[in-house]
């Protein structure tokens, strides 16, 4: 059974949702699902914008079929060539053996690459500015580059101010029905995922996003259709704010993070010793999250997040507690800046791992590591208390700093 959303009057979602899909890109946990958004627009021409995951083909097929009702499909827009996105490209050629593919130099060529061998008389070519009536509708493509791959590009629809904004301004989490960001609570059960949508996906990129922030602001823009998520059609201020400010690697709040690796119980005693004095002391936006339970998908998230992160872990094999590594890694790798680090390190002999960490967090851009440092040889006592006190209050000093 098809199952659509009416966007406006002519603009339909014929998308769906995957529940059973457990990793996203096969390493990202998506315990909410995620839905393939795509849009069809039933204007003197037909036109589908993007296509949708594999796994949801059928679905898709028979939404495409309910809203056409009959007419052809006369237009397809790829906006990005992800297979996430972009999967149904051969089947919906063959079901509608008639339609036009519209689509940009760089994304033509990745067509290929994925096995699209699209006859030339069915493409047709857009860069940066060109416009497209489709009858009552004419749509401006954008070059999107790098959100999140080199071909992405965005439609605007010049008509009525939709916005067919591919991975931008997108999430994870499946709809259930709920298309609209005015049927969601989106702050209290969408940002957090939207929030690790956006830095694990497409963090890495941040000038390349405030580059089509640039460009949205000079475009009247009504609705954003992205192709996972929500569709906003109200409030559009809010989340354009959580992509300037994610995109600049701007932390959203004041508040320290603490990220720890423990063996034996020892360092999490320490950094429960050190969430106490902080919150003791007034600062009471703490979380901390143990390196070894939490995927790193959401400690770099939450790390988009606060201002301060205290890194505390034990020696191992001479180095710092893998997973601690790995969270590092990735952070560098998503080009995370702009942050104030404590640390705090274990080692029952050769402690090593403070060192360690801190060269690595010199390593990377405009990051500020705090010189106070705590050093425990296997567990805290009375000495490395007065080291907690002292480093307590050097992470509150650089807090006003801040202000
Ligand atoms: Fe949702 Fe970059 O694909």
């Amino acid at each position: 059974m098809h199952n659509v959303r009416k966007v406006t009057e002519d603009l339909y979602w014929v998308g769906g949702d995957d529940h059973r899909l457990h990793l996203f890109e096969n390493i990202h946990p998506i315990p909410r699902g995620v839905s393939y958004n795509s849009y069809l627009l039933l204007d003197k021409k037909t036109v589908l914008f993007d296509t949708v995951d594999w796994s949801i083909g059928r679905q898709f097929i028979e939404n495409i079929q309910a809203v056409l009702d009959g007419r052809p499909l006369d237009y397809m827009v790829i906006n990005h060539m992800e297979p996430d996105h972009a999967a149904m490209i051969e089947e919906v050629m063959l079901r509608y053996p008639k339609v036009k593919v519209i689509s940009n130099e760089k994304a033509f060529y990745l067509m290929n690459q994925f096995g699209f061998h699209i006859d030339s008389s069915k493409t047709q070519e857009v860069k940066e500015g060109d416009k497209i009536s489709f009858g009552k509708h004419e749509i401006l493509f954008v070059a999107a580059p790098m959100v999140h791959w080199p071909e992405a590009m965005v439609s605007f629809d010049l008509t009525n101010g939709v916005l067919f904004s591919a991975d931008a301004f997108g999430s994870f989490g499946s709809l259930d029905g709920k298309l609209f960001n005015d049927e969601v609570k989106f702050d209290r059960e969408w940002l957090d995922d939207a929030r690790r949508y956006y830095t694990n996906i497409v963090g890495k990129y941040g000038p390349h996003v405030q580059s089509l922030l640039k460009k949205a602001a000079g475009i009247d823009i009504k609705i954003i259709c992205p192709l996972h998520g929500p569709v906003w059609r109200s409030d559009l201020g809010y989340f354009l704010e959580k992509y300037d400010k994610w995109s600049r690697y701007e932390p959203e709040e004041k508040g320290v993070m603490i990220v720890y690796a423990s063996m034996y119980g020892n360092t999490e005693n320490a950094v429960s010793v050190l969430a106490s004095k902080l919150v003791e002391k007034g600062m009471t936006n703490v979380v901390m999250y143990d390196v070894s339970k939490t995927h790193v998908s959401q400690l770099i998230s939450e790390t988009f997040k606060y201002s301060h992160v205290v890194l505390a872990s034990v020696t191992y094999n001479l180095g710092i507690y893998p997973l601690m590594h790995n969270y590092l890694m990735d952070m560098k790798a998503l080009n995370l800046q702009k942050r104030t680090f404590g640390i705090l390190e274990n080692g029952s002999w050769a402690c090593e791992s403070g060192k360690l960490m801190q060269e690595f967090l010199e390593g990377m851009r405009e990051m500020t590591v705090l010189n106070e440092r705590v050093t425990l040889a296997s567990s805290m006592n009375e000495s490395t208390d007065e080291e907690m006190n002292i480093f307590v209050n050097s992470i509150l000093e650089s807090m006003k700093e801040k202000n």
